[in-house]
């Protein structure tokens, strides 16, 4: 594993956009496995600026996203495809029809897990996939105990997740199902970009990057893939030393 150390959150922010921006540079055409959460925002902005500069091209890049709550609309206030066009997509030149979520409305999630995987397959797989972690150690929605052989699939969310979620959810309804890449599917990725920030994620980042790989802090499995880069703040590495 590689450790890029950064000072703060704007500073973890432009790191990691350097990382996603040299990927896209040297491959135009790269497929980005990408991530919503608080974590992503300050880089997703970083990438923007860059674009508006004329540093950075996306019109040959592929996107696919690592999760989406079942029930919503993709153009729900709190879908996780609205989250990627109003804090990314619609700000780049990326082809709307280049940018893949999974589709929360379909009921059958033997036939939208297939789908997903299938499409993930056609494109050729996932050069670069980013990363932010869960306080339990989830990587997508793949919550403590997932079986690291999953592919894409139905998960039902833990109170955890689903109370740490309710903050974006003024009615209360917070959606307690996702669909998600799951262990295999991100573990299948060339290339797997980290980034994690703040002392909320101190204990897990240790837990998950220092300790035992096990099922039970779900990051934990990326010890055992062969290129990844963790971008973490001073106070996320605080526990590391
Ligand atoms: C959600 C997403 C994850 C994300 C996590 C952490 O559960 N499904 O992909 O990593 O939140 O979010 P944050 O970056 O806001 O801490």
């Amino acid at each position: 594993m590689r450790l890029i150390r950064a000072c703060d959150y704007d500073d973890m922010s432009r790191k990691a956009a350097n990382a996603l921006s040299a990927q896209v540079i040297l491959k135009p055409n790269s497929v980005l496995g990408l991530a919503t959460g608080s974590t992503p925002l300050g880089m997703y902005r970083q990438l923007i600026e860059w674009y508006e500069k004329g540093d950075i091209d996306f019109s040959e890049v592929t996107t696919v996203n690592l999760d989406e709550y079942i029930g919503l609309a993709p153009d729900h206030p709190q879908s996780y495809r609205r989250f990627m066009d109003d804090n990314f997509f619609r700000h780049i030149n990326i082809k709307p029809e280049n940018t893949h979520v999974p589709n929360g409305l379909e009921a059958d999630e033997f036939k939208e897990s297939a789908r997903y995987e299938a499409l993930i397959y056609s494109c050729g797989g996932i050069d670069m996939q980013l990363l932010g972690i869960g306080h339990n150690g989830h990587i997508g929605f793949n919550e403590p105990g997932a079986a690291f052989e999953k592919n894409t699939h139905r998960v039902p969310l833990t109170e955890a997740t689903i109370n740490a979620n309710k903050r974006f959810f003024p009615d209360g309804d917070v959606p307690r199902e996702a669909y998600s890449m799951g262990i295999r599917s991100i573990m299948q990725a060339r290339r797997i970009l980290v980034i994690v920030s703040g002392k909320g994620k101190a204990e897990i980042v240790k837990q998950a990057f220092f300790g035992a790989v096990t099922p039970h802090v779900p990051a934990s499995v990326l010890q055992l893939h062969n290129n990844v880069t963790l971008v973490g703040d001073e106070e996320a590495l605080s526990l590391y030393d």
